[in-house]
């Protein structure tokens, strides 16, 4: 694999030429304690179902003194609570939708029926309301919410639709992790926007934000700008979500803070792996734990670098002078098999392109059609996906995401995945010339599942397709 600080530092510097880099707006409120998004709470429960309701509905938020933006959020004005279940509830979500368009919600990470998945199939048309119903069929880990409609997934979601699906199990009860939610285990969604001089939020992608990126001029975390959090356990866990349409997020502490990650965008990796910096592409998650201990009393931040070219603060942290003992991090997570291709019955390949006719967007040269199944698989067999990124005269970063399942990576760019990206995956960031391959296991559920680049303005113009999970 390339060096990711190298392959990073040439991506910035390339783009901060091509790119209007606008004036950050002046008059947004920073400095706000960090929002916590509430947990759902539980409508009730029939028969062995848990019941969760979800409003999709407009809302307006004072991001700038004096200004207020047009949002979207669930149940509430911008974003959504978070859903909390265990591994084998029996889930029903209920949504309701309260806008003059139609939207989908999708539950970006889970194992479920093609259904349950609130892709573009499912669609929810203003006014309506639609239940999604499963099993919850996988392992721990912190997955996410958003809408899938066909071409407003990026608006939507930049107006506010994003929220955390966390998923417990015995096993997660039984690590020793910072599992206190709000207190020392902290999801953090992180979004570069882009807001007008009077501190409005925009949505207004042009031809060159729809190709190499929707970058901003702020970045929300939880919802604000630059907000802080008071810590006072000597360890404290990050669920952090790029949640940005299209930006690469390159996030590390402006201290030298030991910084481990534990989880993966499905999972726990083998063990906690140190890293100086995490990069995510958008859709990504990663699971970090922050040692303190030796902080007391300093304020370190927690930053964020777009390969648009802006460094943000995401979090201050305001360490208390007194830190109260957390448990050592356990030197083993779960135990994970290394991934092989000897199981596989097929390969297959995928190429993203940014060339083809007219500068399209496409995988395998082709723009996504609700009406034709790309590929058909076969339940209940393990398949190797190689997905390569080309069209290095149009060159940009692209990221692969498949629904319904968790894979693993098997190689990049023909060597072993770094420890870092060794846990289950649902999106994987291709550069420029790169080439992925990833084990997939096709169980329990048939139908039609979607795969696509999750920068959101490229799924919008079509760089998707459709898998047919056949019995
Ligand atoms: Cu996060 Cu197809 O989606
Ligand atoms: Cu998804
Ligand atoms: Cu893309």
């Amino acid at each position: 694999m390339k060096n990711t600080a190298i392959v990073w530092a040439a991506w910035v510097c390339g783009l901060i030429v091509s790119l209007p880099v606008q004036v950050a707006a002046q008059r947004l409120i920073t400095g706000a304690p960090l929002s916590i998004p509430p947990i759902l709470e539980e409508s009730g429960s029939e028969g062995r179902e848990r019941v969760f309701d979800l409003t999709v509905q407009r809302g307006t938020r004072e991001f700038a003194t004096g200004t207020q933006s047009a949002t979207l959020g669930y149940n509430g004005e911008y974003l959504g609570p978070t859903i909390r279940v265990r591994r084998n509830d029996n889930v029903r979500l209920r949504v309701r939708n309260h806008l003059d368009e139609a939207t989908t919600v999708h539950w970006h990470g889970a194992h479920l029926p093609a259904e349950a998945d609130g892709g573009p199939h499912q669609r929810v048309p203003a006014g309506d309301t639609w239940e999604a119903r499963f099993r919850i069929a996988q392992e721990a880990a912190t997955l996410w919410y958003h809408p899938h409609d066909m071409g407003t997934s990026a608006e939507q979601v930049y107006q506010g639709l994003a929220g955390f699906f966390i998923i417990d199990d015995e096993h997660s009860d039984s690590l020793a992790l910072p599992d206190t939610y709000g207190t020392d285990d902290i999801p953090l969604v992180l979004q570069e926007r882009r807001f007008t001089r009077d501190g409005r939020l925009e949505y207004n992608p042009r031809m060159p934000d729809i190709m190499h990126g929707y970058f901003g001029n702020a970045l929300l975390t939880n919802g604000a700008v630059e907000p802080f959090l008071e810590v006072s356990d000597q360890r404290i866990r990050l669920r952090i979500l790029n949640g940005s349409n299209s930006s690469l997020l390159r996030v590390f502490m402006d201290s030298g803070i030991p910084m481990y990650q534990v989880a993966t965008d499905g999972g726990f990796l083998g063990r906690p792996v140190e890293v100086e910096q995490v990069v995510l592409s958008p859709g990504e998650r990663a699971e970090l734990v922050l040692d303190l201990r030796g902080q007391e009393g300093t304020r370190p931040s927690l930053m964020a670098e777009s390969n648009g070219g802006n460094t943000y603060t995401a979090l201050s942290l305001r360490v208390a002078a007194a830190l109260q003992q957390s448990r050592e991090l356990p030197a083993t997570l779960v135990r994970r098999e290394t991934p092989t291709d000897t199981g596989a019955v097929r390969r297959r390949d995928f190429v993203l392109s940014s060339m083809g006719r007219g500068g399209r967007l496409t995988i395998n040269g082709r723009t996504m059609d609700m009406s034709r199944i790309d590929e058909q698989v076969k339940l209940g067999t393990t398949e190797v996906w190689r997905i390569s990124s080309q069209g290095m005269m149009m060159a940009m970063p692209h990221n692969f995401h498949v629904h319904g399942l968790q894979f693993q990576i098997l190689r990049m760019n023909g060597s072993q995945p770094p420890p870092h990206l060794r846990g289950p995956k649902d999106t994987v960031l291709l550069y420029p010339g790169d080439t992925v391959e990833i084990v997939l296991n096709f169980e329990n559920y048939t139908g039609v599942f979607m795969y696509h680049c999750h920068l959101l303005e490229h799924e919008d113009e079509g760089m998707m397709g459709q898998f047919e999970v056949l019995p």
